[in-house]
């Protein structure tokens, strides 16, 4: 059986296959929330029963997980070199978390069929402003599933763009939780003593986004610092689905990129030549 957008998503409450008609406001206030607090979540955005056929889709390829542990910074396009010992931009914090790629689920599972709906492609790209918006090509990354077991967690850092699309599957038992510090630096204040006092472990004001299964998240990642705590009890594990997109059609990640993403290169990646 396909699924249709409808099997999916809640569009009752999220009317997001008429933006023009029902669906304005919904697109104005998605819009307000990115400007205002640089997220926008929308919670049992995808139907209980549809979130449940993902979690088991994702839970039964738990051994194919791609394992990272690696001590990140927080500024991934800066290089720690140009800057003096003990600068943000040369800090880390530990980053431990696993990737089931999209290659391993089914092409028609409920899964893959939600990141496919040219209905959410399209809410994406009016939430994000932008003229022109596609899912990436990539046969592995495009859509992959963030595992969390105990002990994982997701380092603080900034993205490189804004618009980070999530589809939350399943929280953990205790801990993993999303997160984040509004629009801590920008081009014109980079507010590097505030990313140093957080990154040392300094108590600061932060937010956290009460991410549950269903929920789907817009999330502006460049100027608003953000990680995931530490999984303090698994079992289940926190599930989280990424889903990229890029202004040109049919993009495909670099063999470097996929390697930072996964440790290695894919099983079934291609042999080059
Ligand atoms: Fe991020």
């Amino acid at each position: 059986m396909a699924y249709e957008l409808k099997d999916l998503v809640d569009l009752d409450r999220y009317p997001i296959d008429d933006l023009d008609g029902a669906g304005a406001a919904l697109l104005q206030s998605c819009q307000d929330d990115l400007a205002n607090g640089a997220i926008c979540h929308l919670p049992d955005f995808v139907r209980p029963e549809a979130i449940e056929v993902i979690q088991s889709e994702a839970n039964a390829r738990r051994d194919q997980t791609y394992w990272m542990d690696v001590e990140r910074r927080a500024y991934s396009w800066r290089n720690p070199d140009d800057y003096p010992a003990g600068h943000a931009v040369t800090l880390t914090t530990p980053n431990l978390i696993g990737t089931i790629t999209q290659d391993c689920f089914p092409k028609t599972g409920a899964f893959v069929s939600i990141f496919e709906q040219q209905a959410l492609t399209d809410f994406v790209r009016r939430c994000l402003n932008r003229d022109s918006l596609f899912p990436v090509a990539c046969p592995y990354l495009a859509a992959n599933v963030k595992v969390m077991s105990q002990g994982c967690r997701h380092a603080w850092h900034f993205d490189q763009n804004d618009g980070a699309v999530t589809l939350m599957i399943q929280s953990a038992a205790e801990g993993g939780h999303f997160e984040f510090v509004p629009f801590l630096r920008d081009e014109d204040d980079e507010n590097y003593d505030e990313v140093s006092r957080l990154l040392s472990g300094e108590e600061m004001p932060m937010r956290r986004a009460p991410l549950a299964p269903g929920s789907f998240c817009l999330f502006g990642g460049r100027r608003s610092i953000h990680r995931v705590s530490e999984v303090t009890q698994g079992s289940p594990d926190r599930l989280l689905a990424v889903f990229s997109y890029h202004h040109v059609p049919e993009h495909q990640y670099r063999e470097s990129t996929i390697r930072s993403v996964l440790g290695r290169l894919p099983d079934s990646y291609p042999n080059p030549g």
